[in-house]
């Protein structure tokens, strides 16, 4: 066995978002969101489940902060809910919403843990979609301004703001297959949205820097592109250039942009936007589950997830095991991504996902038992820890999630916490694999 020591400093966290743990949707002059709408909208979510109670977090804030500070954790990145601070999209900050992430704030610093905003995971006032969703320009705009009030707020406590949470799901799972808020299938629209994103981003970025903000970065769920060269290249425009390459060295990709001319002819990109969206980030956040395979199949046809990406099709090799999402497990993905974005952009990265589903409950003794749960962390980190002796500059780890909470289209059916949440009583136990993170943190390493 070898002991795996991660560089003094590396910052070892947990994560969460608003709408998947929050509930109180009508509480504290909260607006709705698109993903109310979509919950409640018949055959959208497993069970028809929504996020109004899920871990009754916003009642329990002080609760789950002692949790996570008993774990040892350095961060928390939790995101705030646009529609508790602007209800319905603009206007005025509502002050309630802003005491409630000032409180959180607040009792983080107390606990010795770094705060670590998010400012969208997903959560959009539906008053935006009513007018056009990320598709339409203003949504953009309007986050921009959405960030100066946050950032106006909090920002001499927070270490590090992340402005998004994985676009690529907002354009392509909200606006392509429809698997998300707001559900609707239209590719040209997906390829707007997925612009205004990188605009609403770059705006952010400006506006949190003129607040003061220390740190600021975006996190993004890179597809790890595995399987024949050409087909893996097409993929790696399509799903991670697009965003990549506005953000981190200001231009879109060429062959990205020829392989969706016909869905668009990407008129909505304006003079000055790709300067306004390639600000300088301090690192990149990186959400990390499992990479993909592709292979060219010229009779493949175009997938509603991927405009652009006829003639390309995933697959996946035998021998493989999967987690309760049905993801394949390859810690090795990991390595490959964190060293790859350290060649191709330089960027410092921070792992701000990472994690696995597995439905392991109480067991007879009340302990949660996940087993797979921690081999799966176990052999994710040390794949971290592989990167950065190939070099690359990893400042940090977070564990998707701290607790079960609500799975987006999956509702409570899956569950990632390293805490088990028995949503019946709102009881928090922590799981084996809890226990297991936290002797990880303690000892700043592993053994593999
Ligand atoms: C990515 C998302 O950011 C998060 O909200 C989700 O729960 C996890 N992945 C697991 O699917």
């Amino acid at each position: 066995m070898t002991q795996l020591t991660f560089p003094e400093g590396f910052l070892w966290g947990t994560a969460t978002a608003s709408y998947q743990i929050e509930g109180a949707v009508a509480e504290g002059g909260r607006g709705p969101s698109i993903w109310d709408t979509f919950s409640d909208t018949p055959g959208k979510t497993w069970r028809g489940q929504t996020g109004r109670v899920a871990c009754d977090h916003y009642h329990r804030l002080d609760e789950d902060v002692a949790l996570m500070a008993s774990l040892g954790v350095d961060s928390y990145r939790f995101s705030i809910a646009w529609p508790r601070i602007q209800p319905d999209g603009t206007g005025p900050a509502n002050p309630e919403g802003l005491d409630f992430y000032d409180r959180l704030v607040d009792r983080l610093v107390a606990a010795g843990i770094k705060p670590m905003p998010t400012l969208y995971h997903w959560d959009l006032p539906q008053g935006f979609e009513d007018r056009g969703g990320w598709p339409a320009r203003e949504t953009a705009e309007r986050f921009g301004e959405y960030a100066a009030i946050v950032g106006g707020r909090l920002s001499d406590r927070v270490h590090t703001w992340w402005t998004l949470n994985e676009p690529w799901c907002s354009a392509f799972l909200g606006y392509g297959n429809g698997h998300h808020a707001p559900g609707r299938t239209e590719p040209a629209a997906a390829l707007a949205a997925a612009h205004h994103l990188n605009l609403a981003h770059g705006l952010a970025v400006q506006s949190l820097r003129a607040a003061g903000a220390e740190r600021v970065s975006i996190a993004l769920n890179p597809t790890q592109c595995r399987g024949d060269e050409e087909a893996a290249r097409i993929a790696d425009g399509l799903a991670n250039r697009v965003f990549f390459d506005p953000i981190l060295k200001g231009e879109y990709p060429v062959d990205m942009m020829e392989r969706t001319a016909h869905h668009t002819d990407w008129s909505f990109v304006r003079d000055g936007d790709l300067e306004q969206i390639n600000q300088r980030i301090d690192l990149l956040g990186v959400n990390y589950y499992n990479p993909t395979w592709f292979r060219v199949n010229p009779d493949a046809p175009e997938s509603p997830v991927q405009p652009g990406s006829a003639g390309i099709e995933t697959w996946t090799p035998e021998g493989l095991e999967f987690t309760d999402m049905g993801w394949p497990i390859a810690p090795s993905g990991l390595t490959d991504l964190l060293v790859r974005l350290h060649k191709d952009y330089g960027v410092p990265t921070m792992i701000t996902e990472n994690g696995a589903a597995y439905p392991t409950g109480p067991g007879e003794d009340g302990e949660v038992n996940d087993v797979e749960r921690v081999a799966y962390l176990r052999s994710h980190i040390a794949a971290v820890h592989d990167a950065i002796e190939a070099g690359a500059d990893v400042r940090g780890y977070t564990a998707w999630s701290l607790m079960d909470n609500f799975e987006w289209a999956f509702g409570y059916d899956k569950r990632f916490g390293i805490v088990h949440v028995d949503y019946a009583t709102q009881k928090r136990t922590p799981k084996a694999s809890a226990k297991f993170y936290a002797n990880v943190i303690a000892a700043n390493g592993l053994d593999r």
